[in-house]
């Protein structure tokens, strides 16, 4: 995520919910604790909006920029089903980032609002985006790794308490794992292919290994939104617990392949527990608060996609005024 300035401050939380119906808030409380699902029209505490808000606006953002770093191999990918495939799952990232715009629309946040916020820097995206890709190698990791961290978080909240998000996400989840067999599927063509093909794969593994341990977000330690989004299930799982779940799931699978995970310090212990060398996390602050690599060049190609794109929704908006008769 890119601009914003309050991240690691503390959310407002307990102030806000100070000042809402104590008895709309215990029943709102326990349709959650049955497990029910919040719908657009319920009672919500303004908190609950406002978080879903951020979480799902961010979210929808990652979808929409993420498409930039793999689109960028679209013209470039080795041969035609690469290609075909790359184009496909470029275009069903942008179908989420619609799906998520329409969640969190439902909310009381416009779409114009959501897309001004995102390009004036003001809202955050998923940090992994700033990252270049600058070989195919590079490419198939995000295919694979992220869209599978993405799977660990997603298919985890999906069982939350937020009606239009769980769905969305359910939908988005299907999608994601086709893609993390597309990415698998590239990847493993690389690890089994020439020297200078493992090469490039194991290069591109270690640029994008510290950005994937940062993707899962800060340490529970010093997260500010996870208890408040777990009490309300909007977060089903801490950061650290999807962390821990991803390297269970897919340490194993990068050592199938005969690759090296780049961080000596990673084993797992006696209890079970995964422990790693704490990534840089003064390089994430940087790059979620608008200054990492691509930050920049990021938001200028959404820019321009937003101007360029305008006279399209001026048309839909005022669709008599611009009507034109065909000639023919
Ligand atoms: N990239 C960018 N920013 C991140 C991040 C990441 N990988 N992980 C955390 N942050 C930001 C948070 O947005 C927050 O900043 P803010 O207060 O300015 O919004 C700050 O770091 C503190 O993090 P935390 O308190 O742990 O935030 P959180 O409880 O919302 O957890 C996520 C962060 C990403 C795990 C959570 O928001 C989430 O599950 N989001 C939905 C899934 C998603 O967006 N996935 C990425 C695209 S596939």
């Amino acid at each position: 995520m890119n601009g914003g300035g309050d991240t690691f401050e503390a959310p407002v939380s307990s102030d806000q919910e100070q000042h809402e119906d104590p008895e709309k808030l215990a029943m709102f409380e326990a349709r959650i604790a049955r497990g029910e699902k919040i719908e657009p029209p319920d009672w919500m505490p303004t908190l609950y909006r406002q978080q879903l808000i951020r979480v799902i606006e961010q979210h929808a953002h990652s979808e929409i920029i993420g498409t930039l770093p793999e689109g960028a191999w679209i013209t470039r990918a080795p041969g035609f089903r690469r290609k075909m495939g790359q184009m496909a799952k470029v275009q069903d990232e942008v179908g989420h980032a619609q799906l998520l715009y329409s969640a969190a629309e439902t909310l009381g946040k416009t779409r114009e609002e959501m897309m001004n916020d995102l390009i004036s820097g003001k809202s955050k995206y998923s940090n992994v985006f700033n990252y270049p890709t600058p070989t195919w190698a590079d490419s198939t990791v995000i295919s694979w790794l992220i869209d599978a961290g993405a799977i660990v978080n997603q298919l985890a909240n999906a069982k939350g308490s937020y009606g239009p998000y769980c769905r969305a996400l359910e939908r988005i989840c299907v999608e994601e794992s086709f893609h993390l067999k597309y990415g698998h599927d590239a990847v493993v063509h690389l690890a089994t292919g020439s020297a200078k093909q493992r090469e490039m794969i194991q290069a591109a593994l270690n640029r994008w290994w510290s950005p994937i341990m940062m993707f899962f977000g800060p340490p529970d330690k010093t997260s500010v939104h996870t208890k408040a989004l777990m009490k309300w299930k909007v977060k089903m799982a801490t950061n650290d617990e999807c962390r821990q779940q991803f390297l269970d799931m897919y340490v194993p699978k990068i050592g199938d392949l005969g690759l090296t995970v780049p961080d000596p310090n990673l084993r797992q212990n006696a209890a079970g527990t995964w422990e790693y060398t704490e990534p840089d996390w003064e390089e994430f602050k940087q790059v979620i608060n608008g200054n990492g690599p691509c930050n920049a060049e990021r938001l200028a190609v959404r820019r321009t996609a937003e101007e360029k794109g305008a006279w399209v929704r001026e048309a839909l908006l005022r669709p008599a005024a611009q009507y034109t008769t065909p000639l023919a």
